[in-house]
């Protein structure tokens, strides 16, 4: 679609994978470059956000397939900022994409751009929550056993996932005071705009440790 364009942050430097996992291989590619070809059949052009200090930022051509590549921020945010910058001003919808979901399926990015083509300002891919949910006095793992408060209903809550498809001028006024959040969403959401719920894919897992990448590797080979 002429008036779509994809923006895959791959900028993170992967703490806790303990390495940059969008550059692991996976079936033999780059994590980064499967999730620049998932944007492909939806999108026109793909910026490919990379960390600062990427020397494929000065190659003459993009790398991974990508038609634009940018430096990144110090947060995922600042990152999609980098990205977005690097949009024209006339593209009408932007799919902000992470490089860790590398097997996400094409049909997730037509998805969630049906929805703004109906109207939504917004719109994300998820999943029902599968496991109980419980609300504790403090954090896991800082050293004393949480104490459970309550058990949350969890009918109406959805584990998010990305590609997530905005309109683009709205996606800029919500980074316009550079803020900070774990996605896109939340910044459209604080402005007071719709953003729909479509429904995710399990496929579509995130790499954020190793293992991770063990179970993306079993999917590829089924
Ligand atoms: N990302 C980014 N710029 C940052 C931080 C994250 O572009 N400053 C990107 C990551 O490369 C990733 C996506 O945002 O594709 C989701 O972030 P996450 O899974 O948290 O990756 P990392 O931040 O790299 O991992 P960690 O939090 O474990 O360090
Ligand atoms: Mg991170």
């Amino acid at each position: 679609m002429p008036g779509v364009w994809g923006v895959v942050v791959a900028g993170g430097s992967g703490e806790r994978y303990g390495a940059p996992k969008q550059f692991a291989l996976l079936g033999g590619r780059p994590v980064v470059e499967w999730s620049v070809a998932a944007c492909r059949p939806t999108c026109a052009r793909v910026v490919l956000v990379l960390p600062a200090a990427d020397p494929s930022l000065s190659a003459e051509h993009p790398p991974y397939g990508a038609d634009v590549v940018v430096p990144g921020g110090a947060t995922r945010a600042a990152s999609v900022r980098a990205g977005l910058a690097a949009v024209p001003g006339d593209v009408d919808v932007v799919v902000v994409h992470d490089a860790a979901r590398p097997l996400a399926p094409p049909a997730l990015f037509e998805s969630v751009v049906a929805a703004i083509e109906g109207g939504a300002a917004g719109a994300v891919c998820a999943l029902p929550v599968s496991d109980t949910l419980k609300r504790t006095d403090h954090p896991l793992g800082d050293g004393t056993l949480p104490t459970v408060l309550a058990t949350v209903d969890r009918s109406e809550l959805v584990a998010v996932q990305t590609p997530q498809a905005f309109a683009a001028g709205v996606l800029r006024r919500a980074h316009a005071s550079s803020p900070d959040a774990t996605d896109d969403a939340a910044l459209v959401e604080a402005l007071g705009e719709i953003v729909r719920v479509v429904p995710g894919d399990p496929a579509n897992l995130k790499v954020t440790a190793p293992v991770d990448l063990a179970f993306a590797e079993h999917r590829l080979a089924r």
